[in-house]
């Protein structure tokens, strides 16, 4: 069947506000979108494309990360400052214990619309819509805050166009240098053990680089030591804002969504004949999907066959998300089909969304604990099933919340209302990120060596 940027409009889709007041504004506002200039470009979506070829290949991982959910408010430089600076650190940490290249992808720049489980909340007996997003409506409990407005999406590209100048700037203009490796701490992870750890591994990277300086290798004979290429993503749920995005290649002759370098479809919108997967198909970009509970084998590989006819490699990465205890379970019939398959896919963990939990007094949260344990799960699984364990995928922020339970701190149920600012789901704060990055360290390092054995016994 053919695919045009509009053919997801002729099936069901879930997800997608439908009580616009003035859909002629809205239609005005997607018109206007689509004359606005792209936010990536074609090539730099087929670099990432042939990054995450290496990610599934075994040689590459992947670090996928950021906010659950960008707000017009909490939008700043210093924000989008300390969430990269955290991405660094922990790319870094990871780069050393695998020595493998960490493909960078930002949950940033685009990533505001939220499926909700519910489409009315009510408090204290008065129900109104839902909050969907900072690109549909408002977070106030108000009748007027909760309507759809169509000029919420104007205001997410241009944030969204600020945001990836400033993450260009950082991650070329000098900031990711290697030679930084100590200033990317922030000042409440510096004063915790993770900030020893890191401190301790930003050292020895000082020495070999002070080393390979003395050897004559300097950032201006490699530039790669002083720069990142740091991709963005969001989930591609507001179908109308991607196909207004959605733009010819002028090089390749093929559709791009020019919105983000990479794209996922979520765990509530991935049905293969509806209109997620539908837009999906058409577009060139990297597609991620969520994997969660209930999902078939056999759906999956239809998916999987319809995202990606031609088996292209780096095209499709698969996130599970079954929370600690259900990895198993959940995972390993997938895993296997997938191989027996024959097909390239990256396997990513999203360690968050299957470990919330309400706490008596009404936060929700998630426990660190659970966290770290459904990543160890996810690359034993995946290691068993002789798959590949191809990255992470995580909601975090480099600001001193309180939303998460445990980690070094040992935040407590008590301590929740501290600093508790998401818009959406509980995020890591920075030093549970770093925590999460030394984990994965340490499994990487342990494949690494296993490996090692194996080679040895082979070669002996
Ligand atoms: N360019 C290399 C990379 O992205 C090395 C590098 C430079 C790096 N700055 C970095 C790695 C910051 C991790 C973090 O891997
Ligand atoms: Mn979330």
């Amino acid at each position: 069947m053919t695919w045009t940027p509009n053919s997801w409009r002729s099936r069901p889709a879930n997800h997608i506000p439908d009580d616009y007041p003035d859909l002629k504004a809205l239609q005005d506002v997607e018109a206007r979108l689509s004359q606005f200039p792209p936010l990536v470009f074609a090539g730099e979506v087929r670099n990432l494309k042939s990054d995450l070829a290496k990610v599934a290949a075994g040689n590459a991982f992947l670090l996928q990360g950021g906010d659950c959910a960008e707000s017009f408010k909490e939008f700043s430089a210093d924000n989008i400052r300390d969430t990269l600076r955290v991405l660094l650190q922990m790319a870094v940490v990871l780069t050393f214990a695998a020595s493998k290249p960490i493909v960078k992808v930002g949950r940033l720049a685009g990533q505001f619309g939220k499926p909700r489980s519910s489409p009315v909340e009510t408090i204290d007996g008065v129900t109104l819509p839902s909050y969907r997003g900072d690109n549909i409506n408002g977070m106030d409990f108000t009748p007027s805050a909760r309507v759809p407005d169509p000029q919420r999406l104007i205001h997410s590209y241009s944030q969204s166009a600020s945001t990836l100048n400033l993450v260009r700037a950082f991650s070329k203009g000098g900031y990711a240098d290697l030679a930084n490796v100590h200033q990317w701490m922030l000042g409440f992870v510096d004063r915790s053990p993770l900030g020893a750890q890191y401190r301790e591994t930003a050292d020895k990277i000082t020495d070999a680089l002070n080393f390979m300086h003395a050897c004559g290798v300097t950032s201006e004979s490699v530039p790669q030591l002083a720069q990142v290429d740091m991709y963005t993503s969001h989930e591609a749920l507001l179908l109308g804002y991607e196909e207004a995005m959605t733009r010819i290649d002028s090089t390749s002759g093929d559709w791009y969504d020019t919105s983000a370098h990479m794209l996922w479809i979520g765990h509530r919108t991935r049905q293969v004949d509806h209109a997620h997967v539908e837009f999906c198909r058409g577009v060139k970009n990297p597609i991620g999907m969520k994997c969660g509970p209930g999902l078939e084998a056999d759906e999956l590989l239809r998916i999987i066959e319809t995202l990606n006819p031609d088996d292209e490699a780096g095209r499709i990465t698969l996130i599970a998300r079954f929370g600690a205890d259900g990895v198993e379970a959940g995972l390993t019939p997938l895993a296997r089909a997938v191989k027996a398959s024959g097909r390239s896919v990256v396997w990513s963990c999203d360690p968050m969304h299957g470990n919330t939990l309400k706490t008596a007094s009404g936060f929700k949260t998630r426990p660190v604990d659970r966290v770290l344990s459904e990543v160890r799960n996810f690359i034993d699984v995946l290691n068993n099933e002789g798959c590949t364990p191809g990255g992470v995928h995580f909601e975090m922020t480099g600001q001193d919340v309180t939303e998460c339970i445990g980690g070094a701190q040992a935040i407590s149920e008590d301590d929740l209302s501290s600093r508790y600012h998401t818009h959406c789901d509980p995020r890591l704060n920075g030093e549970q990120a770093l925590e999460l990055a030394f984990l994965i360290a340490d499994k990487l390092i342990g494949l690494k060596e296993s490996g090692k054995d194996t080679e040895d016994r082979l070669a002996g």
